[in-house]
């Protein structure tokens, strides 16, 4: 088992990384309050893993919450259904939700253990790739407005992350490569050997060699804890994470959430900050086309569907939470492994290089 600590002020926790710690009774057992337990998953997740959490957890006595699969289910509703489920239990401060799922259940209970008596104890067993390097670390956590993507959240840092890599076997491949989307974002926004390493070790990674996936997993978990160690709250460094994820966003919206999965629109966004960045003469001229090949390797679109109307995705972007009334605020590459917030594209270069990345 390895440990990384996310090393924050007031709140810091130690992220664990294994494979089957899932199991590890010891390892949930350091970080749980004295009160009731709660387990949310999903109706996918819960048939394969819940029974292994619950007998670790056997002396706790659980309670289960089992939540619709979906990022549509990623809503007020359902939140609320985790709330409904406390306020049953009679749950107190000292109570403890602990999400056993991918992004989606860890985003929603996070949320839930935000808010619920103003926050309590939250602890998190990512089971997708996505949620193991990206949306477990650093306290993000919300629901979607049907007007926006997670419109409506708190920052909820977790007690402990649990990362039992070997429920990623059962993971389908289309959801692992949009996992190796916000993997490659770390290569890109500031780890250029990691990019490297990445391309050298493509074929490793896609027939799911397990020494290679621990260490990608390893890898941008170190780096999302630096991230967050230096901006907690998103105030400066931490905005690099959304490269891409402006663009990815609207895709995501206008096509209702139902095409793209979160990774995949991702992708086709960084590829089109790539191109804006190239446009405006930020980064040197090849950059995206790096990026397209490495992201092409890992089976992820790279490019907007010809379907998909540019007037739609440019109002969409403006209702980002991440756009400014001065400008678009978007993160551009200045090289692989060199990013930078920036709000002085015109509106006319970014419709630009939406057209230009259309296919
Ligand atoms: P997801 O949670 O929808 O999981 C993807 C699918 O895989 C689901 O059908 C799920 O049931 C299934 N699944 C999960 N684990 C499995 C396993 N081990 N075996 C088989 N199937 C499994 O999607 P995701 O990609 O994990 O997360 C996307 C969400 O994460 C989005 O809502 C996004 O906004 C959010 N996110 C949050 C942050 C953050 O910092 N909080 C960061 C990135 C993304
Ligand atoms: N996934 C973006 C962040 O955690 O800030």
């Amino acid at each position: 088992m390895k440990t990384i600590d996310i090393d924050l002020p007031a709140n810091g926790y130690p992220v664990y990384l294994g494979r089957g710690l899932l199991s590890e009774g010891g390892c949930w057992r350091r970080h749980l309050g004295a009160g009731d337990v709660l387990i949310v998953s999903n109706e996918t997740v819960a048939p394969l893993y819940l029974e292994t959490l619950l007998e670790a957890l056997a002396d706790r006595s659980p309670e289960v919450h089992v939540l619709p699969d979906g990022e549509q289910y990623k809503t007020v509703e359902t939140w609320q259904g985790i709330i409904d489920r406390l306020v049953g239990m009679q749950a107190r401060r000292d109570a403890n939700l602990v999400a056993l799922g991918g992004g989606v259940v860890g985003d929603i209970t996070g949320f839930a253990a935000a808010s619920y008596m103003r926050g309590i104890r939250f602890l998190q067993s990512p089971t997708t790739l996505l949620a193991q390097v990206d949306a477990s670390v650093g306290g993000k956590t919300g629901v979607n407005h049907e007007r926006g993507k997670n419109l409506i959240g708190a920052f909820h840092q977790p007690a402990t992350v649990v990362i039992d890599s070997a429920t990623l076997d059962t993971l389908p491949a289309r959801e692992f490569n949009a996992g190796l989307a916000e993997v490659v974002k770390y290569g890109a926004i500031c780890d250029a050997p990691f990019f490297d390493w990445l391309e050298e070790n493509a074929g490793a990674i896609v027939d799911r060699d397990e020494s290679a996936i621990d260490t990608l997993v390893e890898r941008s978990v170190r780096n999302k804890a630096e991230i967050v160690r230096q901006d907690e709250k998103e105030a400066g460094i931490r905005a690099l994470l959304n490269l891409g994820h402006s663009f990815g966003h609207a895709l995501e919206s206008e096509t209702a959430y139902r095409r793209f999965l979160h990774g995949e629109a991702v992708a086709i966004g960084m590829v089109t900050a790539a191109r804006l960045s190239e446009r405006r003469g930020l980064c040197p001229a090849g950059t995206s086309t790096r990026l397209v090949r490495l992201l092409s390797r890992f089976e992820l679109p790279v490019a907007i569907p010809a379907d998909l109307d540019v007037d739609a995705l440019a109002s969409a972007l403006s209702l980002d939470k991440k756009a400014v009334a001065s400008g678009l605020r978007l993160v551009l590459l200045h090289a692989i492994g060199d990013a930078a917030v920036d709000s002085d594209s015109h509106a006319d270069e970014i419709r630009a290089a939406l057209e230009e990345n259309r296919s």
